[in-house]
């Protein structure tokens, strides 16, 4: 999978090159480029702000340099990509969206800073791909690139060959919509606290419907809502 990032602080997605998606940008599994949407400005302060038409508080990202890149990227590849901003405006993101974008060949995230980017960006960007405004949750930040990276990590690890057990990945919150059951290791007692002995009894069905159990007993107490689905 080829991940294009635009953002104005590009350092902030170094992080990527360590872990699972480090590993996986070695062996070619995923090529990542990170973009610096200051070098699509043509002024002496690289300027990507401006004031807001209407009035108002805080700066607008200005179209120009978004067109640039945009087009810069799209017109090295092929496919048409999904294209992403990150926005609390956007739909919810979650391991659905995540399983579904980490089938696309190629996504291209812009991260949006300030009071946000100029509307018709977002339209001309789907004349190059299917543009997706996704929210990682109901706050705000102060820009997308927390969002991206989170992303990023949640489409990354599903695609084939980036977690090395694919058996990890099928147990886990959400997959089937309920919370992960809780896990231990040794030692059998730690502080006076026990495993729970059923975990120990090698009795494989009664492991499996004590998980279960569980899932459903923190479903419902940590996250009521995901039952009512
Ligand atoms: N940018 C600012 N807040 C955001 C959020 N909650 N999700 C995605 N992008 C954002």
């Amino acid at each position: 999978m080829r991940i294009d990032v635009v953002s104005i602080f590009p350092t902030i997605f170094d992080a990527l090159e360590v872990s699972l998606l480090g590993k996986a940008r070695t062996t070619g599994l995923l090529d990542v480029r990170v973009h610096d949407l200051r070098d699509y400005t043509h002024d002496r302060h690289r300027t990507v702000d401006d004031t807001p038409y209407g009035g108002g508080a805080g700066m607008v990202m200005k179209p120009e340099p978004w067109g640039e890149a945009l087009d810069d990227i799209v017109g090295e590849v092929d496919q048409r990509p999904v294209i992403i901003f990150p926005s609390p405006a956007g739909e919810r993101f979650t391991q659905a969206t995540a399983r579904e974008l980490s089938a696309a060949p190629h996504l291209v995230f812009g991260c949006g800073r300030y009071e946000g980017i100029d509307e018709r960006v977002f339209d001309y960007a789907a004349e190059l791909g299917d543009v997706r405004l996704i929210s990682l949750g109901d706050y705000v930040l102060n820009g997308g690139e927390v969002a991206v990276m989170a992303m990023v990590e949640a489409i990354g690890r599903l695609i084939p060959g980036v977690v090395g057990n694919p058996e990890s990945l099928v147990e886990e919150s959400h997959e089937d919509g309920l919370l992960e059951y809780p896990s231990y290791t040794k030692p059998s007692v730690w502080r006076g606290r026990e495993a729970p002995p059923v975990l120990l009894s090698g009795n494989h069905g009664a492991v499996a419907a004590w998980r279960r159990e569980q899932q459903l007993v923190r479903t419902r107490e940590r996250r009521p809502d995901l039952l009512a689905d």
